[in-house]
């Protein structure tokens, strides 16, 4: 897939053009609005240096968080137009709405190399509708429209799909880069080609494991996911576990999983506790003793030795959602030797991180610099893998 980005565009396209670019800035916020991780809008900044450099007029827009439709204070872009500016060193002014009289004069006084930054386009209930009028009032802002917000790709919206429609519309660099590297990932693999999955969610990512059961060597499961697998072998386990999920589809997945020469690993202790708090008492558990009142809070030991034995022989690792409760120290031990595996593996494997909580995992760890791609995608490269068409980049032209 050869999407147009914006290297295909020539000079007379970029230089003194409005060119509206849709980012994904929806980063995490801690109470006092300051912005706990900026991997995302660091990600933007190749493509926003290049329009600036050929002289474009700049209109960043974004959503962050979810608003349901109406402006909400603490979800406004100002946080992020302030880092933004710091990193560029450039000033980036943040208008007080997406859409207006007030934003199309500003945006029609703009000079060349000058960049602003929309107000949160969920403000607008037509954003998320795709509104065919909303779209049009975004579109009449610029001249050409470029999408560097794969993070949103997975959604059909006004500022994803409907502006792309309206005007000459291509990919920012960080789009087309993570669309090469998830598609190598599903195309050509070097082998062997190892899974990693854990978090505490099972929907979402069947689809993942059902579409990568196509393609990866091994798929080692962790989390909330394997606690339902077992329940699905037949395993007593403690509802505290489970998240509610068809176990008629996850057994049907693990049947061809073994069919498959047992393509799926899964962890063969865990360390449990009644809560997922410092100082309750935990303990390690074979998966057929699980007590009944208790929650999984990380790997055991032996299923981490099984685990790293299996990723040490990668030649392609793809990494999404943590093995434990990483955020509480004690139960860190399985996620953190899972990325420290990974990071002793550079230069021999390619290691590509995707969701949110596996990569804040490997931040803390200070090892994303080891990594050979940290997706800004959660739910879209999870989408992305899973086999799914994602509008907001079927809708891009190609070559
Ligand atoms: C994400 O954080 O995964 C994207 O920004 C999409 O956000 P959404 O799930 O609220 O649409």
């Amino acid at each position: 897939m050869q999407k147009k980005t914006i290297k295909d565009l020539n000079k007379n396209q970029l230089e003194g053009k409005r060119v509206l670019v849709r980012v994904d800035f929806n980063v995490p916020l801690n109470e006092k609005l300051e912005i706990t991780d900026d991997t995302r809008i660091k990600a933007a900044l190749p493509t926003i240096k290049y329009l600036t450099s050929h002289q474009a007029k700049v209109i960043l827009m974004s959503h962050l968080g979810r608003p349901k439709g109406k402006a909400v204070e603490k979800l406004r872009l100002d946080p992020v137009a302030k880092r933004l500016s710091e990193l560029l060193g450039q000033e980036v002014k943040k208008l007080n709405d997406c859409i207006g009289e007030e934003v199309g004069k500003i945006v029609s006084n703009m000079e060349k190399g000058e960049i602003v930054l929309l107000e949160n386009l969920r403000f607008h209930p037509e954003e998320e509708k795709n509104d065919y009028e909303f779209s049009k009032k975004l579109a009449n802002l610029a001249d050409i429209f470029v999408n560097d917000a794969f993070g949103t790709a997975h959604r059909a919206h006004a500022s994803t799909v409907g502006v792309a429609r309206m005007l000459p519309s291509c990919a920012g660099f960080l789009m087309a880069k993570e669309i090469e590297v998830l598609s190598d990932l599903l195309e050509n693999p070097k082998r062997p080609f190892v899974v990693i999955l854990g978090g505490a969610k099972v929907s979402g990512k069947i689809d993942v494991v059902q579409n990568l059961l196509n393609i990866a060597d091994r798929i080692l499961i962790a989390g909330g996911m394997s606690y339902t697998c077992y329940a699905a072998l037949g395993y007593k386990v403690s509802n505290l576990l489970l998240e509610e999920y068809d176990l008629g589809i996850v057994k049907k997945m693990l049947k061809k999983a073994e069919e498959q020469g047992n393509k799926i690993l899964l962890p063969i202790d865990l360390v449990v506790a009644k809560e997922a708090s410092e100082k309750a008492e935990s303990k390690v558990v074979e998966i057929k003793d699980i007590p009944e009142d208790v929650i999984g809070v990380d790997l055991g030991d032996k299923s981490i030795a099984i685990f790293e034995k299996e990723i040490k022989k990668a030649r392609t690792v793809f990494w999404n959602g943590p093995v434990g409760v990483f955020e509480i120290k004690k139960y860190a031990k399985g996620t953190n030797r899972i990325a420290k595996t990974l990071a002793d593996m550079q230069g021999k494997a390619v290691t590509i991180i995707g969701g949110g909580d596996s990569i804040a995992a490997i931040e803390n760890a200070g090892l994303a610099e080891m990594m050979t791609h940290i997706s800004t995608g959660g739910g879209a490269s999870l989408e992305f893998l899973g086999g799914k068409k994602l509008p907001g980049i079927e809708i891009l032209p190609e070559k």
